[in-house]
């Protein structure tokens, strides 16, 4: 009997070690999900990373892109990623004030004079550890990713802080954002950005802030009727996947995967100067918007209206983590 059993187990493990090469292993499957359209710098950025994917590590990795909150908006995906149901994100630093206050850096206004100072605080070493300020979340960050710099917009002018008194602000989920706004009198919504529209729309918020793609991309400049140059602010995003899942990606993969990383962070911080750029021309070749432009002094007075967030946030942000964005300014 037992020769019997043996017999058997042999001959059903040689019909499984003969079936078993025959059936393709599947590709490792990375959900690439996003809240922009596919024609910003994050949509080309995430577009591109699949196009690398595909041509290098064809038949290993498959990437597929979910732009504009088709699979989850802003308020779902980082839920999502955690409980790896989405592998990739890229969203704006402002959402991560849940999990770390340090990112809250880039949302302070005024504190980088353009993106060319962004860029350099992104080279140093404190930004390389913020990367990793979340990891005790489960959450692995490779890169940051610019959009650009940020203007304010309304259904009324705003030329003086005074002008935004009483207005009602769509704002990313950021506490510094709020505050931000409650500086000048005004007060914030916190909205997912698939809802800055309706909200602008039907009157729920009566001005928003951010960059020239993504205003343009979403419409929100037809109801916008002013737009203030401010660039008072950056929008910046944190490439990231969940630790466990890109921990146990095979080494090779891994390294490849990170390799193609750097490559579209290099493209996307390249490009996104030319998108907003673009994006502006035809907003303001739409005719749907009035730009306002603010003068030196009237510039100072946002700058000055804003400051008192500096000493209010330190705290929380690290007074390291401020200084080393202050020195990167010219
Ligand atoms: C926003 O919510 O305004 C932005 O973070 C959207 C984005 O991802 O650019």
């Amino acid at each position: 009997m037992f020769k019997f059993v043996a017999t058997a187990l042999f001959a059903a493990s040689l019909a499984v070690a003969y079936v078993t090469p025959a059936v393709a292993e599947e590709p490792i499957v990375i959900k690439f999900s996003h809240v922009v359209t596919d024609d910003t710098p994050k949509g080309k950025g995430a577009r591109l990373f699949q196009k690398l994917v595909q041509e290098r590590l064809a038949g290993q990795v498959k990437v597929e892109v979910y732009p504009n909150s088709t699979l989850y908006g802003d308020a779902e995906e980082l839920d999502a990623l955690q409980r790896n149901e989405v592998q990739m994100l890229a969203p704006s630093v402002s959402k991560f004030d849940q999990y770390t206050k340090q990112l809250e850096i880039f949302d302070m206004p005024f504190l980088f004079d353009d993106l060319e100072a962004v860029k350099r605080f992104e080279k140093r070493d404190k930004s390389r550890e913020l990367l990793g300020s979340m990891a005790s979340h489960g959450i692995y960050g490779l890169a940051f990713w610019n959009n650009g710099m940020k203007q304010l917009s309304a259904n009324r002018e705003l030329r003086k802080p005074t002008d935004a008194r009483g207005l009602a602000f769509r704002i990313q989920a950021s506490n510094l954002l709020e505050d931000q706004f409650k500086q000048v009198g005004a007060s914030a919504l916190k909205l997912p950005f698939s809802q800055s529209f309706k909200a602008l729309q039907s009157g729920q918020v009566q001005g928003t802030e951010n960059t020239w793609s993504n205003l343009y991309s979403q419409k929100l400049n037809t109801v916008q009727p002013y737009i203030t140059e401010s660039n008072h602010g950056v929008l910046v995003y944190m490439l990231i996947s969940n630790s466990k899942f890109w921990n146990a990606l095979p080494f090779g993969v891994r390294t490849q995967l990170e390799q193609i990383s750097d490559e579209v962070t290099q493209f996307v911080n390249k490009e996104a100067e030319a998108i907003n750029s673009k994006d502006r021309e035809s907003i303001l070749g739409s005719g749907t918007s009035k730009l306002v432009t603010l003068s030196p002094s009237e510039r100072q007075a946002w700058r000055e209206s804003m400051q008192p967030l500096i000493q209010k946030y330190e705290p929380e942000i690290g007074a390291d983590v401020i200084r080393a964005a202050q020195l990167v300014n010219r």
